[in-house]
């Protein structure tokens, strides 16, 4: 329904206008009240209910039936740019100012050491490493054997035969190993720091014993206490050598090695000569605390 206007309505003419009785006022009002109330000529649902219908009833089709139509029919909303409500702009230049307000006071600048997610498993803080300090020559053996074969083999090969050609003596038989020469003070300290100088080396399995072309690197940086005590314990009880008769006592422990380096701190390389002098074959160097 897109015209609500009773006045479009058709008309009929076919009900008398022209008054046929008297012409008096009330006469001339009856037509007129007779056609307003003329079912044909407005009917809320389009059928003809003559019959009901007499000029002035006030039946379905009168004057009133009519205006309860027309009042129950609202006018149909339309199409159009209406004015924003004053409210709605208030209330949405308030949220933007609130926005606003919040990213700048919140935003911390956008930076990423502010947006990243810190670590949520706490990174344990990390303590005194404490290395390992085996107390059998079967442990000791196990981790000298790894570092022995990693650096001295290159020098002493895997058989601990050593390399005469190249002024490297032999550790298989070695009098400093095993032997009339050796103690674990003079043994820690030839690999802590290194050896150089003339040498006398005894062995069964290697004829030569005068040593003293090549010098032996020291290994005080590269090698921890226990892993050096490891590898004296190693070529001390391989091959043919055997130092450590009880496996539950070990000459060398990393203790041993640890006295050692606190009682020379950092140095150059020894002498077989200076071992023989400074550290006698029973000289045991004063234990030093572990760090
Ligand atoms: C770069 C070669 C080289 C490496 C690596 C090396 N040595 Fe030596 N080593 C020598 C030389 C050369 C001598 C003899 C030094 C001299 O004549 O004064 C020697 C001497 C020794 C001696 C005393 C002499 C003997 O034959 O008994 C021992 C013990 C020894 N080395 C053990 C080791 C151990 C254990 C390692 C591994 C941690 C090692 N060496 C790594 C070259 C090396």
């Amino acid at each position: 329904m897109s015209d609500t206007n009773p006045t479009n309505a058709p008309i009929r003419t076919d009900a008398p206008v022209v008054p046929t009785g008297g012409d008096s006022v009330q006469d001339l009002h009856r037509a007129h009240m007779a056609q307003m109330n003329d079912p044909v000529m407005l009917t809320a649902d389009g059928v003809d209910d003559t019959a009901v219908d007499e000029p002035g009833a006030g039946g379905a089709d009168s004057v009133q039936s009519m205006h309860d139509v027309l009042m129950r029919e609202q006018a149909e909303p339309r199409d159009g740019f209406e004015p924003v409500p004053f409210w709605v702009a208030v209330v949405c230049g308030a949220l933007l100012m609130w926005g606003g307000f919040y990213v700048g006071s919140n935003s911390a600048d956008f930076r990423a050491d502010v947006y990243d997610e810190p670590n949520p498993v706490a990174t344990p803080v990390a303590g005194p490493v404490t290395d390992p300090d085996p107390q059998t020559v079967e442990e000791l053996k196990a981790i000298g054997g790894r570092k022995y074969n990693a650096i001295c083999a290159a020098c002493h090969l895997p058989e601990g035969l050593g390399k005469p050609a190249e002024n490297i003596p032999p550790l298989d038989g070695s009098n400093w190993v095993t032997g009339d020469q050796s103690s674990p003070a003079r043994l820690s300290r030839i690999v802590l720091y290194g050896l150089k100088g003339n040498i006398e080396v005894k062995s069964p399995q290697v004829p030569r014993t005068a040593w003293g072309a090549a010098a032996m690197p020291p290994h005080a940086d590269q090698l921890k206490d226990y892993e050096i005590a490891g590898v004296l314990t190693y070529v001390r009880n391989s091959w043919s050598n055997k130092a450590d008769p009880d496996d539950k006592k070990p000459a060398i422990t990393a203790a041993t090695v640890r006295a050692a380096r606190a009682k020379d701190g950092k140095r150059d390389s020894v002498t077989a000569a200076e071992l023989q002098e400074k550290f006698p074959k029973d000289y045991a160097d004063p234990p030093a605390p572990k760090k």
